[in-house]
């Protein structure tokens, strides 16, 4: 067989052997206040089991060739995962005419390629985002970054003001909260049905750091997939809406729900739409009146505008940013190194078996993915600068 051919072969068995986890984290738009529908997540990725594979004596190739022919596969594959940040480039340069396939195919050579941690590049990323953004001190708001008096901006709204009265004022942390602050690793947990038996549970608890999307169940059969520590939870207002009825009659469901994630974040993008803030409020009530442990956070509009307008100018021009960018920006400030799991706006996996859009539901995307393609472009592209790691598959278990 020619190398070429070989290769070929080897790389066709190698992708059989991976398993995509991924997941999904819901935007915070009000219902029928989004222009665009479903917004892409962060995916993770990794697959170290079968980079093993592609190096390791074990497989039959090495046995049956010679050195000559060896270096010459590790010269193609090189030279291939050299050309990855290329390929993505230009897969999200198509304006049009791109498909899941596409996207599935450049997955595949990304998963065969080693992943390695880039200090330099992942330094220059974070001074970027903390020249623009600075999540450290704005991420939130706080006492610190909001006196009373200030009229703050909505982020999407963003010609309307709210004043900021002393009642508002209390409800802020007096500075930014996060005491442990610069955490060694975080992780970012999407709710893609890519985690269902990915087995990452046990990693994600390892982490020093959990972020997770929009009050996901961490509790019963799925805890060995996706963990149960939590240290930050997003909510969209919507769920407290739809799901716990704007925690009139279900407030104690939305309590009990809420008990599962320790003493954990809850962060709400109180001030993105004016429809937020009451809902908002209303949680940060529910929770001190009832003497809960979990903390209420706001999102800082202008820390969210301004996240905005550094992912524009790398084209990413959704009408906003989905809650998955906006966290793995935020993570990438907060933490020395970040994964991502269950970030996976697709409706298979590379192998082509359907995946559900949530972990714990077995709705299926819907097809065309609006500006998904830009923004998981972007985390793609961060994941083979090795600025962060996207665990696409199974997770290793000890
Ligand atoms: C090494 O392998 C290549 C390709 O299979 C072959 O052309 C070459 O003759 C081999 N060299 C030796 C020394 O066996
Ligand atoms: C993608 O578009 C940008 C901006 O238009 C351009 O600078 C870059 O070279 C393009 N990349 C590829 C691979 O086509
Ligand atoms: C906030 O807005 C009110 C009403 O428009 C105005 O009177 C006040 O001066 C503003 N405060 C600041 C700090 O700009
Ligand atoms: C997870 O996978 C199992 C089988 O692999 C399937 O029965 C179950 O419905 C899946 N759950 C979700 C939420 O997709």
């Amino acid at each position: 067989m020619r190398p070429g051919g070989a290769l070929l072969a080897l790389l066709a068995s190698l992708l059989l052997l991976l398993l995509l986890r991924l997941l999904w984290c819901p935007n915070d738009a009000p219902a029928g206040s989004r222009l665009s529908g479903e917004e892409s997540r962060a995916a993770t990725h990794g697959t170290p089991a079968a980079l093993r594979t592609l190096r390791s004596p074990a497989t039959p190739a090495p046995r049956t060739t010679n050195s000559t022919y060896l270096n010459e596969k590790s010269l193609q594959l090189t030279e291939k995962c050299k050309n990855l940040q290329y390929g993505i480039e230009s897969l999200s340069n198509k304006t049009k005419g791109y498909s899941e396939d596409d996207y599935l195919q450049i997955i595949a050579s990304i998963q065969s390629c080693p992943w390695k941690r880039q200090a330099e590049e992942y330094a220059n990323f974070r001074a970027k985002l903390a020249s623009c953004c600075d999540a450290v001190q704005n991420f939130v708001v706080s006492q610190n970054n909001t006196p009373v008096g200030t009229n703050v901006s909505y982020e999407v709204e963003n010609k309307k003001q709210i004043p900021i009265r002393k009642n508002i004022f209390h409800m802020f942390p007096v500075s930014q909260p996060f005491v442990g602050y610069p955490y060694n690793q975080c992780a970012v947990v999407g709710n893609g049905g890519i985690l269902n038996k990915s087995l990452c549970g046990a990693e994600i608890d390892k982490s020093d750091f959990v972020f997770r999307c929009n009050l996901p169940p961490t509790t019963g059969d799925v805890n060995k997939d996706v963990g149960s520590k939590t240290n930050l939870v997003t909510v969209n207002p919507s769920i407290i809406t739809l799901k716990y009825g704007n925690l009139k009659e279900k407030k104690a469901i939305f309590l009990e729900d809420i008990a599962t994630y320790g003493d954990a974040f809850l962060l709400l993008p109180a001030f993105s739409f004016r429809a937020n803030t009451g809902v908002s409020f209303k949680v940060y009530y529910t929770l001190r009146d009832s003497k809960a442990r979990q903390k209420v956070l706001f999102f800082h509009p202008k820390y969210l505008k301004h996240l905005a307008l550094f992912w524009r100018t790398k084209g990413v021009t959704a009408y906003r940013l989905s809650t998955g960018l906006m966290i793995a920006s935020v993570a990438v400030e907060l933490c020395e190194n970040v994964k991502l799991y269950g970030f996976w706006p697709f409706s298979k996996t590379v192998e082509d078996t359907p995946v559900s859009h949530h972990y714990y539901d077995n709705t299926l995307p819907k097809r065309g993915f609006h500006q998904m393609p830009k923004e998981y472009s972007q985390i793609l592209q961060l994941h083979v600068k090795g600025i962060l790691k996207l665990q696409f598959s199974k997770c290793e278990t000890a």
